[in-house]
C-alpha cells in the first residue's frame, strides 16, 4: 500500500518535472533560435542596404556589385560568405558577387511579385549549393527598372549553434530530471520510511504492550505531530485500560470476601444439627451478607451502565428542596440512634434540570457518608442554594474531615480513606465514584473539601433552570 503510494507520488512528481523541463527547454530553444536567426537577418539586411545605397543614381549607368578588390583593402567581415545579386523587375541578373561563380540566387515569380509590391522578403533556401541559405530580397525604391538587391548568407553556423544548443538543452534537461527525480525519491523514501516505522510499531502494540510508544521521527513536522497525537492517545488508552483492569480486580476481590464469609457461616452452621434460634441467627447473618452483596452488585452494575452511557434517565425540572429533605428524613433514624442531628438551610426554592432517581442516589450516598463519619452528638448541615447557572447542594459534617493523602483519590472506584479502612464503617469505596459518575452524566460536578472549623464538606453542582 505504502510502496504503491510512493511509486505514484514519484511518478506524479517526475511527470510534473518533465513537463516543466520540456516547456523550459522548448522556450529556451525558441528564444535562442529567434535570436540567432534575427542576428543573421539583421546582418543580411545591413549588407543589402549598403549595397542599395551604392547603386548608381543615374538610370543608365551600369549596375554592379561592390566588392573589395582583392589585396587592396583590409578584409571585410561583413561580406564574408555573403552572396550578393542585383536583379531587375523580370528577374534578370544584372550583377552578382564573384563568389556566386556561375550560380544565381533564385528569383521566383512569387518573389518578383512581392518585390514589385515594395515588400522586403526573407527566405530560407534549404537546398542551394552545399549549404542551406538565408536570403533577403529588397526592392530598390525609385529605380526605373524596378531593381532589387538580393543578399544570401549560409545558415550553416546558425544551424550548428542551434544543434549544439539542442544537445546542451537535452543534456541539461536529462540531468535536471535525474537530479530532481533522485531528490524526490530520497525525500519520499525518508518521509514514507518514517510512516513505515510507525505502521510497523503500531502493528506490534497490543493489549499486553500498551506501554509501548510509536517511534518519533525527531522533527516537529506533520509526521512528528501525528506521532505525538497517536502517542498521547496511547497514553489515554493505557490509562483507561489500567483503570478498567484495576476495577475488575477490585470488584472480584470485593465479591469474593462476602461470598467466602457466607460460605464459612453456612458450613459452620451445617456441621451439626442445631436448635431453631441458632438457624434463625445464622440465616439473619447470611441475609446481612447477601444484602451487602446485592448493594455491591447494584453499584457495580450502575457504574458499568454509566460507563457505557446507558444509565441516563430523562431529564426533568425538579425542585431540589423536597428531594433533599426526603433523602435526609430516610437517614434521620440511624442518625438519631448515634445522637446526630441533621440541620437544614433551604430557605430558597431551587430547581434543577436532572433526573430525580439518580440524584436521589447521590444524596443518599453523601448523607450516608456524613452520618457514618460523624462522631456522636454532632450535627450535619445540609444547604440548598443557587449560584449563577448552578443549583448547589452542600452536605457538611463535624467529623474528622478528609486526610490530605486521601483527597486526590476520594472519587476513585473502591478507594476508601485510611480511617474508613481502619474503622468499623461499612462500605466498598464505590459511593463517591458512583455519585461523581452520575453528576457528570447530568452535566454537573461534585467536590470535596475540609471545613476550616473541622469536618468535611461535599458540594454538588447541578445545572439549574434558566
Ligand atoms: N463525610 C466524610 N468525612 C470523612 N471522610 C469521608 C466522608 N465521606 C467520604 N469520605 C472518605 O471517602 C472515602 C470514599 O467514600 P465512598 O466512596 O462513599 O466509600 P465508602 O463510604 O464505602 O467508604 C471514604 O472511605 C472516606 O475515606
Ligand atoms: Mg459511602
Amino acid at each position: 500500500m505504502v510502496a504503491s503510494f510512493r511509486k505514484r507520488l514519484l511518478l506524479v512528481h517526475l511527470a510534473v518535472i518533465l513537463a516543466i523541463v520540456a516547456c523550459t527547454a522548448l522556450a529556451g530553444y525558441w528564444g535562442l533560435s529567434r535570436a540567432v536567426h534575427g542576428q543573421l537577418d539583421a546582418a543580411l539586411l545591413a549588407l543589402a542596404e549598403t549595397e542599395m545605397a551604392m547603386l548608381p543614381a543615374a538610370p543608365r549607368q551600369p549596375v554592379q556589385v561592390h566588392e573589395v578588390a582583392p589585396g587592396l583593402a583590409p578584409p571585410s567581415l561583413t561580406r564574408l560568405d555573403r552572396l550578393v545579386q542585383i536583379i531587375d523587375g523580370e528577374g534578370r541578373v544584372l550583377a552578382r558577387s564573384r563568389n556566386l561563380e556561375a550560380a544565381q540566387l533564385p528569383a521566383s515569380a512569387a518573389l518578383l511579385a512581392r518585390l514589385a509590391a515594395g515588400e522586403t522578403v526573407f527566405e530560407t533556401l534549404p537546398k542551394f549549393g552545399e549549404e542551406p541559405l538565408r536570403m533577403i530580397s529588397i526592392p530598390v525604391p525609385s529605380s526605373g527598372s524596378r531593381l532589387a538587391v538580393q543578399v544570401a548568407g549560409s545558415l550553416d553556423d546558425t544551424n550548428h549553434v542551434l544543434a549544439a544548443a539542442t544537445v546542451l538543452f537535452g543534456a541539461m534537461a536529462l540531468a535536471l530530471l535525474a537530479a530532481v527525480g533522485l531528490a524526490g525519491e530520497m525525500l519520499t523514501r525518508r518521509v514514507l520510511g518514517a510512516i513505515d516505522d510507525v505502521v510497523d510499531q503500531a502493528h506490534s502494540i497490543g493489549e499486553a504492550s500498551l506501554h509501548q510508544r510509536l517511534p518519533h521521527p525527531g522533527t516537529q513536522d506533520e509526521i512528528g505531530r501525528l506521532v505525538d497525537t497517536l502517542n498521547a492517545m496511547l497514553d489515554r488508552l493505557e490509562h483507561g485500560y489500567d483503570a478498567q483492569r484495576r476495577f475488575t480486580a477490585d470488584a472480584s476481590h470485593e465479591l469474593r470476601s462476602p461470598l467466602s464469609r457466607l460460605r464459612t457461616e453456612i458450613e459452620i452452621t451445617l456441621r451439626r444439627p442445631r436448635e431453631s434460634p441458632e438457624y434463625v441467627d445464622a440465616l439473619a447473618s447470611c441475609l446481612d451478607e447477601v444484602q451487602r452483596l446485592t448493594t455491591l452488585v447494584e453499584e457495580l452494575l450502575m457504574l458499568t451502565r454509566l460507563d457505557v452511557g446507558q444509565e441516563r434517565n430523562a431529564v426533568e425540572t425538579i425542585e431540589l428542596n423536597p428531594l433533599v429533605r426526603a433523602a435526609a428524613q430516610r437517614l434521620e433514624k440511624p442518625a438519631a440512634q448515634r445522637g446526630i442531628r441533621i440541620v437544614f438551610d433551604d430557605s430558597v426554592a431551587v430547581h434543577a434540570r436532572v433526573a430525580a432517581g439518580p440524584v436521589d442516589l447521590v444524596l443518599a450516598n453523601l448523607l450516608d457518608n456524613a452520618v457514618k463519619f460523624s462522631p456522636p452528638g454532632t450535627s450535619i448541615s445540609v444547604h440548598v442554594a443557587r449560584d449563577g447557572a448552578h443549583a448547589i447542594v452542600g452536605v457538611a459534617d463535624a467529623g474528622p474531615g478528609i486526610g490530605v493523602e486521601d483527597l486526590p483519590h476520594l472519587f476513585e472506584r473502591f478507594y476508601r480513606g485510611a480511617q474508613a479502612r481502619a474503622g468499623e464503617a461499612p462500605g466498598f469505596g464505590l459511593g463517591l465514584a458512583l455519585s461523581q459518575a452520575i453528576v457528570h452524566a447530568y452535566g454537573g460536578s461534585i467536590e470535596a473539601r475540609n471545613r476550616p472549623q473541622g469536618g468535611a464538606l461535599f458540594l454538588m453542582r447541578l445545572p439549574a433552570l434558566d
